[in-house]
């Protein structure tokens, strides 16, 4: 049976994989880490054990994996894009010197880690479309420095020290429990609240700017099968591309004006955000993760519209907001 611990579960994605590994485990056996000021509520409390989890505090995690016998750590602390570069020594704490204290506890008490990097590895000098497993990453944010860290410090702790480091390479993520904070890709999360709130969506990223983007059940089948996955058949492990889709503004605010037809949508570009979307690829091409374990996404765009749409005005519509 599995263990496993949930460092940043009332996160974007940590909220939404911890309840997805306790229906797969039982509740008992995933433990939700979080920080001081952002404790979890609700179904997520109430479902399965949780434990302060500061990620640079590296005695409080190894007390977590001792306490509960913890075999697989999901590393879920960072900061976003956005978030990373108006405070990048926060950003490399958080994500670097936190990574560091995962890996030595994993490396001692034996556990496997997966640690998720980003599009936002990648920076301009890399082909833009169908960007490659393997070509040049050389970011010029923050978030990308300390992404490709991450890959590189993951990948070493495998070879030297035989942790079972695994990860992908994430793209924008959308979904309708908990909203992202700071991130580049967010407008694709936000345009959907506006939709149902019947508001005006302003777009701070430019037409024409294309980025991969995932909706969360893919994200979260994506960070379970990869970790569930054959060790002997992955040739890469930190971090594999994924991706469901990739759309430009026009083209997600099409998808859901043809479901909300009074919907309207004008631009109010973020020279920060614009920077960091045109220095980011396309559309990745994700044949290794395909090969090596199987990956394979659900939803397109049409779909998650019609999902996150359906979501939320039950949520939103039920609560009169
Ligand atoms: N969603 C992230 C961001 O926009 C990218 O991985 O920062």
């Amino acid at each position: 049976m599995k263990n496993v611990f949930v460092i940043g579960a009332t996160g974007q994605i940590g909220s939404e994989l911890t309840m997805e590994l306790r229906k797969r485990y039982g509740g008992d056996h995933v433990v939700a880490g979080y920080i001081q000021g952002a404790e979890p509520k609700g179904i997520l409390r109430e479902s399965g054990p949780m434990a302060l989890a500061d990620v640079t505090d590296g005695e409080q995690l190894s007390k977590v994996v001792k306490d509960y016998h913890i075999d697989t750590i999901y590393n879920l602390a960072a900061l976003l894009s956005v978030v990373a570069e108006n405070k990048p020594k926060l950003a490399w704490k958080i994500g670097i010197d936190g990574l560091w204290n995962v890996l030595e506890v994993a490396r001692e008490e034996g556990c496997a880690v997966f640690t998720p990097s980003s599009i936002g590895s990648f920076g301009l000098s890399t082909p833009h479309d169908k960007t490659p497993q393997d070509t040049v990453q050389r970011p010029r944010t923050m978030y990308g420095v300390t992404k490709v860290t991450t890959e590189l410090l993951s990948d070493y702790y495998a070879l030297k020290y035989g942790v079972d480091t695994r990860s992908v390479r994430f793209p924008g993520i959308i979904s309708n429990v908990t909203p992202p904070g700071g991130g580049t890709t967010d407008y694709a999360v936000d345009i959907y609240y506006s939709a149902v709130r019947g508001e005006k969506f302003v777009c701070p990223i430019k037409a024409g700017t294309y980025m991969d983007m995932m909706y969360m059940p893919d994200a979260l089948k994506a960070a379970i099968e990869l970790m569930e996955a054959d060790p002997a058949r992955l040739v890469h492990r930190n971090g594999f591309n994924v991706t469901a889709m990739s759309f430009a503004p026009e083209e997600i605010f099409a998808a859901i004006k043809a479901q909300v037809p009074s919907f309207e949508m004008e631009y109010q570009v973020d020279p920060l955000k614009q920077s960091i979307a045109d220095s980011w690829p396309d559309s990745l091409d994700d044949s290794c993760a395909r090969e090596e374990w199987g990956w394979k996404p659900e939803y397109d765009l049409q779909a998650m519209t019609t999902d996150m749409l359906e979501k939320l005005r039950l949520r939103l519509c039920g609560a009169g907001l």
